[in-house]
């Protein structure tokens, strides 16, 4: 695990990872991943560092670093009457793996408010990518294997008092139908065109079932909840037998949102 000091360390660590052609992958607060029982072997990132969390505002104008965690920057955001972030109350993610992931819900995606987005080339050097550049969709961007450094946000100013509920009230939802008090990986499924994954699972029965210390979700169908003591195996078997269970039941094939990370050998 590397966590760097600056845009140019890492620089330097991304050319020589694929000069010896070993695996990079970036982690923010891991709530989308899921991490083979085999581990992973290749270089992890963590932009933790200070350099990667910087925040500056002008007018409705946010520039935000890829390391900042997206629940407290949307609150404080929100908090101080600046909209556009309010549907990413209960979240957990950095705002890196936000835009990577195109994270969102029934009411917005965070690349709704990005203007443009900084990155790392994979050969080294950095490039400013447009909204329009960036191609995002549900859950999908077209960033491939840049890395983001940065974004430069275009928000909304309004009543401090009215973001603020907006926001709370989102978070409310969450907590109502969602499992938040778990340990999980957020949704497991994206929803197929015009269905919802979760109502899917939820009318197939397989709510509570259980495979080793990983459960479907009582509160909601499409979230895979681990005690302790779960494995990866558990959640992986979990994932095959709704896929199953859904495709007998609703000829629906489901695709999975998460992002397993499996050992791929390390070629010198
Ligand atoms: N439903 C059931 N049973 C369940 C779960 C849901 O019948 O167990 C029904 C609900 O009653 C509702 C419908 O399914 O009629 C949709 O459910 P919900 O409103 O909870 O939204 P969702 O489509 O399941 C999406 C995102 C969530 C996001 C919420 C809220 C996907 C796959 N999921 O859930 O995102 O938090 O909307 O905005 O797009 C995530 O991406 O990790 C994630 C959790």
């Amino acid at each position: 695990m590397f966590q760097p000091h600056s845009a140019e360390q890492l620089a330097a660590l991304a050319v020589r990872a694929r000069e010896q052609e070993v695996p990079l992958k970036v982690l923010g607060r891991g709530a989308n991943v899921l991490v083979s029982d085999d581990g992973f072997d290749g270089v992890v990132v963590r932009l933790d560092h200070a350099s990667f969390r910087r925040v500056e505002r002008r007018g409705s104008q946010v520039d935000v670093g890829a390391g900042v965690d997206l629940m407290p920057f949307a609150r404080a955001c929100s908090n101080r009457g600046l909209s556009g972030l309010e549907c990413m109350a209960g979240i957990p993610s950095t705002i890196g793996g936000a835009i990577r992931m195109n994270a969102g819900g029934r009411s917005g995606e965070f690349g709704s408010v990005v203007k443009n987005v900084r990155v790392l080339r994979p050969e080294g050097g950095t490039e400013s990518w447009s909204k329009e550049r960036c191609g995002f969709s549900y859950r999908h961007c077209e960033l491939g294997d840049n890395i983001v450094l940065s974004a430069q946000l275009e928000l909304v100013e309004d009543d401090p008092a009215k973001v603020r509920r907006a926001f709370e009230e989102s978070f409310a939802q969450k907590r109502d139908s969602q499992p938040l008090g778990d340990r999980s990986a957020g949704c497991i499924f994206k929803n197929p065109v015009g269905r919802s994954a979760g109502a899917l699972i939820d009318q197939a029965g397989l709510k509570g079932t259980q495979w080793g210390a990983a459960r479907v979700s009582e509160r909601h169908a499409n979230f895979i909840v681990a005690r302790r003591g779960a494995t990866a195996s558990d959640v992986l078997h979990l994932i095959d037998l709704i896929r199953e269970r859904v495709r007998c039941a609703f000829s629906t094939e489901l695709e999975v949102e998460v992002d397993i990370w499996r050992p791929v050998g390390v070629r010198r």
